[in-house]
């Protein structure tokens, strides 16, 4: 029997990248899934893999910066499956830029969906998750909020939100017995970094002790683990998956 055999994990941006690995990962150790994210259809090919594993799969649109639209979705997965054990916040984006250029925009937008996104899934789950009396949310951080990072004070700023809002949640929430944990990966191979110019992925390889970039699958597990019982006595918590670079 695995971890999560019988529990409901949400993950939101599941199309690809981290989130896909994690709901792979999550239903590998027993859970169905609820994938969230933009639209739809982007979901189909993350839950065949889920149902290749024997798992239940259901694919909702979710807009995380948008409460109406997150109301909506939340509603539907509760009418789906009738519970949420599983809260996993994985949704981001980047619009870098240097913060004497940075536009408002994208200043918001950035800050809109890692940061606000994290705060209106996370109120509108632990509603059902109150009324079980039972919950585990992992929040998808990074190093970079952490330890900051030039070109990313949007990004870092909303990271470094995360961290906190995962501190604050898992003490209001504690005495519900929901668990709040945040992992901070450091550079995952994934759509969202292959875009970086070939001197930036270089130097930072040479940064990273274990000299070599990690994959959704390195991320994926430490998010299993954090869901899942064994973590039973862990809470408020920021793992960092980041082949050792901040320590
Ligand atoms: N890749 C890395 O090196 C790295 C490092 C640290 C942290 N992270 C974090 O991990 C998470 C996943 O990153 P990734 O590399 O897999 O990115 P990705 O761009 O490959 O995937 C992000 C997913 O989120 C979805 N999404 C974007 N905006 C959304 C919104 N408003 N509502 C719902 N879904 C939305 C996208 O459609 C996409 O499916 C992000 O929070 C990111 O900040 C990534």
């Amino acid at each position: 029997m695995g971890s999560l055999e019988g529990k409901v994990a949400l993950v939101t941006g599941a199309a690809r990248g981290i989130g896909q690995a994690t709901a792979v990962r999550l239903a590998t150790a027993g859970a169905d899934l609820a994938l969230c994210d933009l639209q739809q259809d982007w979901v189909a090919e993350t839950a065949e893999k889920v149902r290749a594993l024997g798992r239940r799969a259901e694919c909702f649109t979710m807009n995380v910066a948008d409460s109406a639209d997150i109301t909506r979705a939340i509603g539907e997965v509760e009418a789906a499956f009738g519970r949420i054990d599983v809260l996993v916040n994985n949704a981001g984006i980047t619009k870098d830029g240097l913060m004497m250029r940075m536009s408002e925009e994208d200043w918001d937008a950035v800050l809109d969906i890692n940061l606000k996104g994290t705060f209106l899934c996370t109120k509108a789950v632990s509603r059902i998750m109150m009324k079980q009396r039972s919950g585990s949310i992992v929040n998808v951080a990074s190093i970079i909020g952490l330890i900051g990072n030039p070109g990313q004070c949007n990004y870092s700023a909303s990271k470094a939100g995360v961290i906190a809002l995962t501190k604050t949640v898992a003490k209001e929430l504690a005495a519900r017995n929901i668990r709040a944990n945040a992992v901070a990966p450091g550079f995952i191979s994934t759509k969202m970094t292959e875009a970086l110019p070939e001197d930036v992925q270089k130097k930072m390889l040479d940064n990273i002790p274990l000299k070599r970039f990690g994959t959704a699958d390195d991320v994926a597990n430490v998010i299993t683990f954090l869901a899942g019982d064994e973590a039973a006595y862990v809470s408020g918590q920021v793992v960092t998956v980041c082949g050792g670079m901040v320590t």
